[in-house]
């Protein structure tokens, strides 16, 4: 029998799930990772992050932040998690690549995470050359990882890695229409 699961753009309504899902899958833990520093300099970008739902609950969740390193920009993917017992079912995978392809909409030019090449390898990331970009907390550098969404923009990701917005500022649209995402409470 194959599973009903929905696949929806994140709202601010799914932020409370989506706190449960991630304290499951890494635990207190998660608040120490390179990754989580950089998502504490701004907010995520909600209209690029995925959330799998089953029954009108949230059941997975992927994230999309915008990074700077250098003069290169691209989207930091996570935390993505997956409920326990919806595991292993392609729905970590299909967000991985929801989140890729609509990163590629909206123009940007690589994505990065920090996991396991094992599971990301096969969805196309590739190992950053060690030493090229410094996250803000050691790293294994064999989990430093990117997909090239054009052509050369993985090399210009060099230096220090930070939140976009503490480089250039918050986008014209949220200052405009002030519908700035809520701040990531849990990445
Ligand atoms: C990792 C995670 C997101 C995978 O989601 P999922 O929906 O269960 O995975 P999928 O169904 O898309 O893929 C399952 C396949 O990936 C493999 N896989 C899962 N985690 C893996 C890992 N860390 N390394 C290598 N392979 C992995 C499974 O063995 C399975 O392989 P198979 O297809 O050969 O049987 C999920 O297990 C999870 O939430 N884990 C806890 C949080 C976490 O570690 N997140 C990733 C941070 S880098």
């Amino acid at each position: 029998m194959t599973l009903a699961v929905t696949y929806l753009p994140e709202a601010p309504a799914h932020d409370p799930e989506i706190d449960a899902i991630n304290e499951e899958a890494f635990g207190p833990g998660r608040f120490t990772r390179a990754a989580y520093k950089i998502r504490e300099g701004g907010p995520h970008d909600r209209a690029l992050s995925f959330v799998a739902m089953h029954e009108g609950i949230v059941i997975a969740s992927v994230r999309m932040t915008w990074i700077a390193a250098d003069k290169g920009r691209a989207l930091l993917l996570g935390p993505l998690a997956v409920r326990p017992a919806f595991k292993n079912m392609g729905i970590g995978r299909k967000l991985v690549a929801m989140a890729i392809d609509a990163s590629r909409k909206a123009g940007a030019p690589s994505v990065v995470l920090v996991g396991d090449e094992p599971y990301y390898g096969p969805l196309g990331f590739k190992k950053i050359p060690t030493g090229q970009m410094t996250m803000p907390r050691p790293v294994d550098p064999n989990r430093l990882l990117a997909v090239e969404l054009r052509p050369g923009a993985v090399a210009t990701l060099t230096g220090d890695v930070q939140h976009a917005w503490l480089v250039d500022g918050m986008p014209a649209h949220v200052e405009e229409t002030g519908c700035a995402p809520a701040p990531a409470s849990v990445a």
